[in-house]
């Protein structure tokens, strides 16, 4: 399968923070932001793969500042990485505030999504190709979170079974 330049797939989505979207405080749902982070990651993995994905897995999110009604929110993702039928999506969360211009980020996360066959099974994906050097940290950087992340899996699913086991 040929290589394909992660800017074919990258993603970028605005919108404008609404009362509906945001807590007594006036700041936006931890939820709404990670159902657009997860949304996002989702469309960029199908542009890559172009076929149907499931997310797998995502990593830690840390909401480093609140995002106030009536600020927009952006949320861009682009792939980091692929392996045999998983792709790493990287996501970054800003906000703007409109009367300023001022912008800020305001939260990361990895996404792993899976690419389903014909048979609902997992399917190869093509390779992605880095290209600016943010990209290329995040290609080069992507095996030693992979490691951890099946670490994690292979945890939980051994918890599972002592918890299992014990009631
Ligand atoms: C993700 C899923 C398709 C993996 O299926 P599986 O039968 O366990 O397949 P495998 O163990 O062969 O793994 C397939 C790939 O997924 C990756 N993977 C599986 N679980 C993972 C996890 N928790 N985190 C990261 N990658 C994961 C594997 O590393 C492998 O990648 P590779 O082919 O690039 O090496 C399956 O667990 C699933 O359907 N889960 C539910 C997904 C879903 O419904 N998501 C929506 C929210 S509930």
């Amino acid at each position: 399968m040929n290589a394909k330049p992660v800017s074919a797939s990258r993603t970028m989505m605005t919108d404008l923070v609404l009362p509906s979207d945001a807590n007594v405080y006036g700041t936006i749902f931890g939820g709404k932001v990670m159902a657009y982070v997860d949304k996002i990651a989702s469309i960029t993995a199908m542009r890559h793969c172009r076929m149907p994905v499931v997310t797998a897995s995502t990593d830690s999110f840390n909401f480093l500042a609140p995002i106030h009604v009536g600020e927009a929110i952006s949320v861009e993702a682009f792939v980091a990485w692929t392996h045999n039928t998983s792709m790493e999506i990287f996501c970054r969360i800003e906000c703007e505030d409109l009367m300023t211009g001022q912008r800020k980020e305001t939260g990361t996360s990895y996404l792993t999504f899976v690419a389903l066959g014909s048979d609902g099974k997992p399917a190869l994906v093509p390779p992605v190709e880095p290209e600016t050097d943010e990209e290329k940290w995040h290609f080069e950087t992507a095996s030693l979170r992979r490691k951890q992340r099946l670490a994690a899996r292979q945890d939980h699913r051994q918890q599972r079974q002592t918890r299992q086991s014990e009631t």
